[in-house]
């Protein structure tokens, strides 16, 4: 399923491949469609057209709209959004802890109030993976709690003591329903997540407890909640050496461009981050050059594309002061083509380090644009 093609460092090429879309080239950058769309007007076809290899949806928004088992019974989330590369599916635990109110966690799961219409709504391990499996996504994500940032020692510990064991129901239930004859993806996969807050200690005792469930990948969860990069970093720093080098690795909703050098830079393969979707509907572009803030008046007049070495559909037929115009006219085109640059530069930046790491220039790649992109 993952193969590590060449190293550099600690940083990695390699390949991985899953029941929808082939072979995804790693490291990669998943795009972002919570509720099966990419906001801004980005449909699953443009994706392709940006360059995207693998598509990030919500087990959170699809339950409670429009609902898993519609999504089931229009045939899988592949279906329903028609796109039929790889989908990653995140288990709810991260939105159930940032966009529900009214949470009551106990060792079954979680009780909460919808961000929606209030109702009240179980989710456990067995729940996230039953709505996962309907979902039909590729990647299934372990049900885990991320703790606010701060957090004290004795609530990190307990919570990830809690994950843990989370991880032991998900594996479980997961077994389960891939073998059910009537499931909807039956090549569906389990990544586990690595909590501990920031405290270096847990997360390497979290980390070692979940490696010894058998999951197709980890993930390093609960970061780029309020910390400090370098915070982050040495916690990746801390954890890397602790993960099974023949799985893939993903460091969850990060980040910047630089975070992302960064990253990779520490082993991490896989990534996903709302960044250049939500910085895009507020006209901030990114550019190699660094960032355009497209509603400044200099541009008004400007005839230049966002940025002259850029592919993307927006570069290749529009100015600088027709988008402009576009956002001060309220136009929704606007959203549109800002986001289907930014998302183009993301997976355009997975595939320049990708491109070093095999041509063994990573090195030089990382001093020139880490620290330099925001
Ligand atoms: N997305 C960003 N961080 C997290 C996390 O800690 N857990 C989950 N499930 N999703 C995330």
């Amino acid at each position: 399923m993952f193969k590590v093609l060449k190293t550099e460092g600690r940083a990695r090429r390699g390949e991985f491949s899953c029941a929808h879309g082939g072979v995804v080239q790693t490291p990669v950058f998943m795009n972002v469609g919570t509720q099966g769309a990419i906001k801004g007007g980005v449909s699953a076809h443009d994706l392709k057209e940006v360059g995207c290899q693998i598509e990030l949806s919500n087990t959170y928004h699809l339950h409670l709209r429009p609902g898993d088992h519609i999504v089931r019974q229009m045939g899988g989330l592949h279906k329903f959004m028609d796109w039929d590369g790889p989908i990653l599916t995140d288990s709810g635990g991260f939105q159930v802890f940032s966009l529900a109110s009214l949470r009551k966690i106990r060792e079954e799961g979680v009780t909460f109030a919808s961000h929606i219409d209030g109702h009240r709504i179980f989710m456990g391990p067995e729940e996230s993976m039953q709505i996962q499996s309907n979902l039909g996504s590729d990647i299934a994500m372990a049900f885990d709690e991320c703790v606010e940032n701060p957090a004290t020692y004795e609530y990190a510990k307990a919570s990830c003591e809690r994950t843990a064991r989370w991880l032991e129901r998900c594996k479980a239930e997961h077994d389960r329903l891939n073998a059910l004859p009537d499931t909807v993806n039956p090549g569906q996969m389990l990544f586990g997540i690595n909590q501990g807050a920031t405290f270096a200690d847990l997360r390497v005792w979290h980390m070692d407890q979940i490696a010894k469930i058998d999951c197709d990948g980890y993930a390093i969860g609960g970061l780029a909640v309020g910390e400090p990069a370098e915070v982050m970093y040495e916690i990746i720093d801390a954890v890397e050496p602790h993960m099974p080098k023949d799985k893939p690795r993903y460091l969850m909703g990060v980040g910047t461009p630089s975070n992302i050098i960064e990253g990779v830079a520490r082993g991490v393969d896989f990534f996903d981050c709302v960044m250049p979707s939500r910085n895009g509907r507020h006209g901030k572009l990114f550019t190699w050059e660094g960032t355009v803030n497209i509603l400044n008046e200099k541009y008004a007049t400007d005839p230049r594309p966002i940025s002259e070495s850029c592919g993307c559909p927006a570069c290749r037929h529009f100015s600088r002061a027709y988008i402009r115009h576009l956002f001060k006219a309220d136009e929704v085109l606007a959203l549109r083509l800002a986001v289907l640059h930014n998302l183009y530069f993301y997976n355009e930046l997975a595939a320049r380090i990708r491109r070093a790491l095999d041509e063994g220039t990573f090195a030089d790649f990382r001093a020139r644009y880490s620290g330099n992109l925001e």
